[in-house]
């Protein structure tokens, strides 16, 4: 199963376009979950300590565990979610809080280490830029996270950028882009 999370905000999504280019390509069975509408609740104290509790008893069958659970069993994951703020729109550090479950997406080693649990072995991270894509504190943060706490070894970028500034043609550049995708040349 491929997982689409979908951190994209507006309904004309660039980003979106992109990954749905990549998800047409890559074909099969799909999963996808929108994250304006998951009503995703932060980690309040109460969900924490409940949260805790449920890991030390190792019941992953509970509810708060079911997007965890999705993420853990993906066979590749595509994450799309436009440049903010040098990052990511905020509800994608909520939806990584809610899936990162001890126990279930990643262990500790008896080194102290992370060890990834999850099947997928690649994730994409697609994005698009008003401007240039610089710093980025967004793929590499994902990247981190997939290869060195879920165990998924391989993961790549899809992006385009300069996409507000004028003088570039959004468009052209956005099509662009899928043509790539939709050739393989990523
Ligand atoms: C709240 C917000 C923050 C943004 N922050 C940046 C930024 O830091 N750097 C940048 O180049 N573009 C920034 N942009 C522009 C977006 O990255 C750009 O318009 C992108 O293509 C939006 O993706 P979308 O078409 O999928 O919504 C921001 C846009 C918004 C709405």
């Amino acid at each position: 199963m491929i997982l689409f999370v979908n951190a994209c905000v507006r309904s004309d999504s660039r980003t979106q376009r992109l990954a749905r280019a990549l998800l047409e390509q890559l074909g099969g069975e799909q999963e996808e979950i929108k994250l304006s509408e998951a009503n995703l609740e932060p980690l309040s104290e109460e969900r924490l300590r409940k949260r805790t509790e449920l890991v030390e008893r190792r019941q992953f069958s509970d509810s708060m565990f079911r997007l965890a659970r999705q993420f853990q069993r993906a066979d590749l994951i595509v994450i799309a979610a436009p440049y903010w703020d040098l990052s990511f729109p905020a509800i994608l550090k909520l939806y990584l809080e809610n899936i990162y479950v001890t126990g279930l997406v990643s262990e500790y080693a008896e080194s102290g280490e992370p060890h990834g649990l999850c099947q997928a072995r690649k994730l994409w991270y697609v994005t698009t830029a008003g401007g240039p894509y610089v710093p980025d504190f967004s793929y590499d943060y994902i990247r981190a996270l997939a290869t060195g706490c879920f165990g998924i070894p391989e993961t790549e970028l899809v992006m385009a950028e300069m996409l507000d500034v004028q003088g570039y043609d959004a468009e052209a550049i956005v099509a662009e882009r899928i043509y790539e995708i939709e050739r393989g040349m990523l």
